[in-house]
């Protein structure tokens, strides 16, 4: 009965299209469902689980125009790829518009109140306490990195035997990840106790609490539906792991308090920038806050540069001209003198990254709510051009993957990879924008760039040839970020 009344209701004429369609909205994508859209969500879930997402995202902007929305029965959500409506959201009107609301239900659990998952004070509050350990980081290549760098490099095969570059470089950056956020210090209790979680238990429940959030993003208020094996089950060892640390760090901090003024003290020498962990011990006693703080901070730190760099020798490998070119330009380069100024980016380096996060941004798409009634400047009406005025509690997701292969603005040949377009071609911030953009916009994207950079280098120099070992394409699999679901097989030999 149920069942029949909802396809009655929902195949009526009167539909959520009816009710709100005024001439100066977008234009819509229709739905049989104009509660919940179940079936548009349906249909998206599928083509997201078959890696088809993101080409699927750019027909329905050819099919809709660059802004277009769902119409729900109480509000719509707006799709766009428009330029003027993104800069209006990230820049102008950035405080009319939050995070919280779609993001907190969906991820709070996992990873609690922090700069991902708020808005306003609590925003900033996580932010300030963030920020000295991000840019203390920025100065240099942090010795951290280049040990795991050098680790890395010492481990892969280099005889040209099939290596799936992609979870190495995951394990790598959290290596790094977890000593710039937790310490390289004491990592066994006073009683002795050690991590009763395993680095690779909780990297392989990182991402699994990765998956099951970008799951229950996607699903709203349908995330109940989501069964707990991909979410609590992950949560529950990323919890247990962090807590290890946290515990250690709060009943060490005298010590290391201590410590740190005897450092104070030691003359001109330079201050080692101190784990964002002692940071947030030294700013409060909240064990599950400090856990949360960390839980965003390690999204932020370890899973992005580490799909930059696999997204770019799955680039690289399929394109030996680039790789001469990059390898001469490289050979020179002396990668101990490691400040992030010194390591001057490459032109042609410089450029492939760019490329690389143009084609496949980390982040295929962002979200904005409507925090109080607002307007788009653009899209709307007969000529979609028109400003669209939009209620609070609008939801807006920006597509990064679509913007990215604008041909007005990148030319004809957007899909193609060629680092040599950033010669002509300088976008404006809202045209291009791995890093976000506004002032939310990315605080490690010096620091990503400078360990990207130093990671490339060191492998250019270290072996002669890189070679595609897999015909696949490029499958978008997003979870928060996006990887490539076919990973980056290659072969290397060693020089
Ligand atoms: C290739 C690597 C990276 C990419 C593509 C990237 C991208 C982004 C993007 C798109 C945002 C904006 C999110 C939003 O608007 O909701 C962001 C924010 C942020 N990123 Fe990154 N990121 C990278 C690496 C890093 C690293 C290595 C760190 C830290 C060491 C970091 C720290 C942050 C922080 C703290 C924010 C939040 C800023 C705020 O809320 O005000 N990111 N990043």
């Amino acid at each position: 009965m149920t069942v029949v009344a909802y396809f009655l209701f929902t195949r009526a004429p009167w539909t959520a299209s009816t009710l709100h369609h005024s001439s100066q909205d977008f234009p819509e994508r229709p739905s049989v469902d104009p509660i919940f859209n179940i079936d548009l969500t349906m249909e998206d879930m599928m083509a997201r689980m078959r890696y088809r997402g993101l080409p699927a995202s750019l027909v329905r902007f050819r099919k809709y125009g660059s802004t277009y929305q769902l119409a729900k029965w109480f509000k719509p959500t707006i799709h766009t790829m428009d330029m003027i409506n993104i800069q209006s959201v990230w820049g102008s009107r950035w405080n009319e518009w939050g995070i919280q609301p779609s993001r907190l239900p969906a991820m709070a659990p996992f990873c609690g109140k922090g700069f991902i998952t708020t808005d306003g004070p609590v925003w900033q509050r996580s932010k300030a306490l963030l920020a000295p350990s991000f840019r203390g980081s920025n100065k240099y290549i942090h010795e951290s990195f280049q040990t795991a760098v050098t680790d890395f490099l010492d481990k892969l095969p280099s005889d040209g035997e099939t290596v799936d570059l992609q979870p190495l470089f995951s394990l790598m950056f959290f290596k790094s990840a977890r000593e710039f956020l937790l310490g390289a210090a004491a990592l066994v209790k006073t009683d002795g106790s050690i991590c009763p979680v395993s680095d690779a238990a909780f990297l392989e429940a990182f991402q699994g609490s990765m998956r099951g959030c970008g799951i229950r993003f996607m699903l709203g208020p349908l995330r109940f539906l989501v069964p707990k094996v991909l979410t609590f089950n992950h949560w529950r060892i990323v919890h247990q792991y962090m807590d290890f640390y946290v515990e250690l760090a709060l009943s060490n901090r005298a010590t290391e308090l201590s410590n740190q003024s005897d450092n104070g003290m030691t003359g001109n020498k330079p201050q080692k920038p101190q784990s964002l962990l002692q940071n947030l011990a030294h700013h409060t006693d909240e064990a599950v806050e400090i856990r949360h703080q960390l839980i965003q901070a390690m999204m932020a730190a370890q899973d992005t540069t580490a799909a930059l760099m696999s997204n770019t020798l799955f680039l690289l490998a399929r394109n030996q001209a680039i790789l001469a070119r990059l390898r001469d330009e490289v050979a020179s380069i002396n990668t101990s003198k490691c400040r992030v100024e010194e390591l001057k980016s490459p032109r042609l380096l410089h450029n492939t990254f760019s490329e690389s996060l143009r084609l496949y941004p980390i982040f295929t798409g962002l979200g904005r709510t409507a925090l109080v009634d607002t307007i788009l400047p653009n899209g709307g009406g007969p000529d979609r051009d028109q400003p669209v005025r939009v209620t609070a509690g609008t939801k807006l997701l920006a597509n990064f993957y679509a913007l990215h292969r604008n041909q007005d603005v990148f030319g004809l040949d957007v899909e193609e990879f060629r680092p040599d377009r950033w010669e002509q071609t300088h976008p404006n911030i809202w045209q291009y924008m791995p890093f976000g953009g506004g002032q939310r916009s990315c605080l490690g994207q010096q620091r990503a760039r400078a360990d990207a950079t130093f990671l490339l280098v060191k492998i250019l120099q270290t072996f002669g040839k890189i070679e595609s070992r897999d015909d696949s394409g490029w499958a978008g699999d997003t979870r928060l970020t996006t990887w490539n679901a076919n990973g980056c097989k290659v072969a290397l030999f060693r020089k």
